[in-house]
């Protein structure tokens, strides 16, 4: 299917007449002009959700999609016996990752924060549509400023684009894109301090960009991990991080690869 015909599919459930036709040609218009689909449609299927994409958020990835269902199982078998796993989905966004956690692992308690107020509003309006009821609270934060909880699991999709690269997503949201010259300049900050958000044997999950895995490395082993795996997307890339805050290795089927 090309991107016209998921529009009148997903955005016209196939009902085309003489009332929406203006809305489909205007619709058209901005598809020429390299206008995203999923802005156009207004929202993305992501693991069991609907994700509403009024505000304009970070259109959910593909990748991102693909390492949070092969990670639920691995939350799942790492918490087993939990009675509640507390979770912070930071940098949220849409609130994709978080929604999903909650959706799917049913005795999660999800806090949800971004630094943006279009992204709040984003949220809430994701809870709903979703009827998600276990979650804790939507905080406005820049990085951890406003955090003061400790989670047992912190999942995270940092802004890691370097700036030469943001420019090929014109129409998303920078600061959800962009993070300076190498594309550091959130993960940085955010692998220094999580383990101080982290409950003891807590698990941190960090989407990045593949050229960034041995820096990556070298920030974790300065900030005293000792364990982490590396692991691949569905394009053989390596793509997000599994780190624990204790000296113990989280039960997954991988094997430790860098
Ligand atoms: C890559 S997007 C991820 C969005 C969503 N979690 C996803 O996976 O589709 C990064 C998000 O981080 C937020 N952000 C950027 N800088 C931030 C900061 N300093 N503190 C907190 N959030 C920030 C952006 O507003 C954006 O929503």
């Amino acid at each position: 299917m090309n991107d016209i015909q998921f529009i009148i599919k997903d955005k016209y459930n196939h009902h085309l007449n003489n009332s929406n036709l203006k809305s489909l040609i205007n619709d058209l218009n901005l598809l020429s002009r390299g206008y995203p689909r999923d802005y156009i449609i207004g929202y993305v299927n992501f693991l069991n959700c609907k994700i509403d994409l009024s505000q304009k958020p970070l259109i959910p990835r593909v990748e991102t999609e693909y390492w949070l269902e092969k990670t639920i199982p691995i939350i799942k078998e790492n918490f087993k016996g939990y009675e509640t796993i507390k979770v912070l989905d930071i940098f949220s966004g849409s609130g994709c990752i978080g929604l999903a956690i909650a959706k799917n692992i049913k005795n999660s308690l999800v806090t949800f924060s971004d630094i943006e107020n279009s992204n709040i509003k984003q949220i809430k309006i994701n809870l709903k549509i979703n009827q998600v009821k276990n979650y804790k609270k939507i905080i406005k934060s820049d990085i951890f400023s406003k955090i003061s909880s400790k989670y047992d699991l912190i999942i995270a999709n940092p802004p890691y684009v370097p700036h030469s690269d943001a420019i090929k997503a014109p129409f998303e949201p920078l600061k959800a894109i962009k993070a300076g010259k190498y594309g550091l300049d959130i993960i940085k900050p955010f692998l220094s301090q999580v383990s101080s958000f982290l409950s003891k044997n807590g698990l941190f999950v960090m989407e990045f960009h593949p050229d960034q895995v041995k820096a990556i490395k070298t920030i974790l082993i300065e900030h005293g991990f000792e364990n982490f795996q590396f692991y691949r997307d569905q394009y053989g890339r390596y793509r997000y991080v599994i780190g624990i805050n204790q000296r113990k290795v989280p039960h997954t089927n991988f094997t430790l690869e860098l």
